[in-house]
């Protein structure tokens, strides 16, 4: 497996897909704040029925694997006109995450104003949960943002997400390891790196990760996945 580390080793990327994370120990992972890629091919409730499910099944049983017990996951998810009507992504993706072990604990809003994409689809769900039978601290403020888009490294696929919204949401999320599945250019890496959190990445595109290896200033490294990383695999639960 090809991998990246940042210099303090408080920061792996891991080439691969993140659909099995074998190098993961069981609920090592603090938080999970991550961008899938969006429901963009296809149209119909059908369509957008079989994507949210994708994800729940595919995906987000590694997630309950790898994430500690009182761990949160921020999804960050475009929502779409598919031409007939909007969508509703957020309660489709809630209730397949919720049949698949999930509650959706906070929801907020980013729309984003100018748009590389059409005009409807700027708005952005923040949608928070954690395991079933896990509560977890409510956010005083409603969370609600109406920002440009911001800058993406050079070679970036993607819109960028707004770095003062990460960082609040991580502000809000149990310390600890913070993991992005769908690292992208490493918007959440950057973020978390800068607040002095141990962060990892898993990336399957060769090109997007070498984007965020730069942009990161990462080292490729040789050897065993983890191996000479420092991050606190053994996650304390806050008291
Ligand atoms: C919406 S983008 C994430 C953008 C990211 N937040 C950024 O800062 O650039 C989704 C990313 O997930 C990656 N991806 C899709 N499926 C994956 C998988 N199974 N494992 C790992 N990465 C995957 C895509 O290659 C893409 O780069």
């Amino acid at each position: 497996m090809v991998r990246y580390q940042s210099k303090d080793g408080k920061g792996i990327l891991l080439v691969g897909d993140s659909r099995a994370m074998p190098v993961l120990p069981d609920r090592s992972v603090a938080v999970i704040l991550t961008s899938p890629p969006y429901w963009v091919r296809g149209k119909g409730r059908d369509s957008a029925l079989r994507y949210a499910k994708q994800i729940a099944t595919e995906h987000s049983r590694e997630w309950l694997r790898v994430l500690a017990p009182r761990g949160e996951v921020w999804i960050i998810m475009g929502d779409r006109h598919d031409g007939r009507e909007w969508i509703g992504m957020d309660a489709i993706l809630a209730d397949s995450l919720h049949k698949a072990g999930w509650l959706l604990q906070t929801k907020a809003f980013w729309t984003e104003e100018p748009s590389t994409l059409r005009w409807d689809d700027r708005i952005n769900y923040l949608l928070r949960f954690t395991k079933a039978g896990v509560r977890c601290k409510l956010p005083k403020a409603t969370l609600c943002w109406h920002l440009p888009i911001p800058w993406s490294p050079p070679g970036s696929l993607w819109d960028a997400m707004p770095p003062g919204i990460v960082r609040r949401l991580l502000n809000l999320s149990p310390s600890g390891i913070v993991l992005d599945p769908f690292f992208g250019s490493g918007a959440v890496g950057a973020v978390a790196a800068r607040m002095g959190r141990p962060w990892i990445g898993v990336e399957r595109d060769r090109s997007q990760a070498r984007v965020a290896a730069r942009r990161l200033r990462l080292r490729r490294i040789q050897g065993m996945a983890l191996e000479g990383a420092k991050l606190p695999l053994q996650f304390q639960d806050p008291k």
